[in-house]
């Protein structure tokens, strides 16, 4: 394709959790769609975003800066790659926490060429200085960029190659608005639906060699999460269970052994899920519970409990966020087989006011 591929260190500071496993990146980027084609799910927004692209090709022009939306891996990364490949574009990678001074952002953004895809992950970490810059940049393709100190100090307008600013965030309520409206197209990632999941499956034990029941493949895309990076390296752990046990294919009992193995339930919640719903009925009495205390109780971050955990929770009604704190829903109870909540012991000061 004879594409340049300039990229800075993706720094990923604070959500540990989420992002790939070092030595694990490597083999996921074999797995990686490049193309819209490859590209499963999320219907819409990708037949859309070909509308978009094909436009913007046969105007010759660049394409409209790019939002996307999303949890963590659900394929922000690799549709920025993807649209790149699209416009048959370069791709320039950064993240908002590697953006230290705004110089790192002139660097990159003078080295552009036309119609790059320039990617910023995180976006909702910017400095605000980086981001005032980003700004002029995105609109007029041009950067303000003070030269010299003291009374010897000017402004300078720098122009730059028009380029597409993609711009990922797992938490679009807490990106300005003012960088908010300046992107064009908004793509909103929604965990996916169960035949899209089963179709990553089959594509990615195609690509890594491994033969896969039918059913074996449903059972793994439902304990997913509705997630293909969680997908994908399940698939991985189930190959390495059928292989242990000198079988040729992934078959059902392997991935329901496999998943028992690896403490994943039906609804496809780990250990650290239930962990935080058993804290809040035990603990907490059922909520609410704010997600500061919350996220000390079991040990992470708040962002990793905000960004990775707590969105699949809701989504599968177990967990409910209120502006007070989060409480559990009566499922939850129930998929931990605990006893609904009755009122409190008389005599334990629980309830009273003062
Ligand atoms: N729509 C998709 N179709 C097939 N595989 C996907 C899709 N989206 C993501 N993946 C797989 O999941 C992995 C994680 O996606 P990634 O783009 O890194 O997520 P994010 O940037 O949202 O955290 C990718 O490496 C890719 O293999
Ligand atoms: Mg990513």
């Amino acid at each position: 394709m004879g594409k340049k591929n300039g990229q800075t260190a993706p720094e990923s500071r604070g959500v540990a959790h989420p992002e790939p496993m070092a030595g694990e990146d490597e083999r996921e980027l074999g797995l990686r769609p490049r193309r819209l084609n490859e590209f499963l799910g999320q219907k819409t927004m990708k037949e859309n975003l070909a509308v978009f692209i094909s436009t913007a090709r046969e105007r010759g022009e660049s394409l409209d800066h790019l939002f996307l939306i999303g949890p963590p891996g659900l394929g922000k990364t690799t549709l920025a790659q993807v649209v790149a490949n699209e416009l048959e574009a370069g791709f320039v990678q950064t993240s908002a926490p590697a953006l230290d001074k705004p110089k790192d952002l002139v660097g990159l953004l003078t080295k552009l060429q036309k119609g790059d895809v320039f990617f910023i992950d995180e976006v909702h970490r910017l400095k605000p200085a980086i981001e005032e810059l980003l700004y002029i940049a995105m609109e007029d393709y041009e950067l303000d960029w003070i030269v010299g100190q003291g009374p010897m100090a000017h402004a300078l307008r720098i122009p730059i190659k028009p380029f597409t600013l993609v711009g990922a965030t797992t938490k679009a309520g807490t990106v300005s608005s003012p960088l908010v409206s300046r992107f064009g197209i908004t793509c909103r990632f929604s965990f996916y639906e169960q035949e899209d999941m089963e179709a990553i499956v089959r594509r990615s034990a195609g690509l890594l060699g491994a033969g896969i029941d039918d059913d074996a493949a449903a059972l793994l895309a439902k304990s997913s999460r509705g997630t293909p990076r969680v997908v994908n390296r399940l698939l991985r752990r189930m190959r390495d269970f059928a292989q242990f046990a000198g079988k040729a294919s992934i078959s059902l009992p392997v991935v329901r052994d496999g998943l028992k193995r690896l403490e994943i339930d039906p609804l496809g919640l780990e250990r650290q899920d239930r962990d935080i719903l058993k804290m809040i009925i035990e603990r907490y009495r059922g909520g609410p519970v704010g997600a500061e205390t919350l996220a000390i109780s079991i040990g992470e971050s708040v962002e990793t409990l905000e960004d990775y955990y707590e969105p699949y929770l809701i989504q599968a009604g177990l967990l409910q966020r209120s502006p007070r704190g989060r409480m559990a829903t009566s499922l939850a109870y129930s998929h931990l087989g605990l006893p609904p909540l009755g009122p409190p012991a008389a005599g334990t000061g629980e309830g009273l006011l003062f």
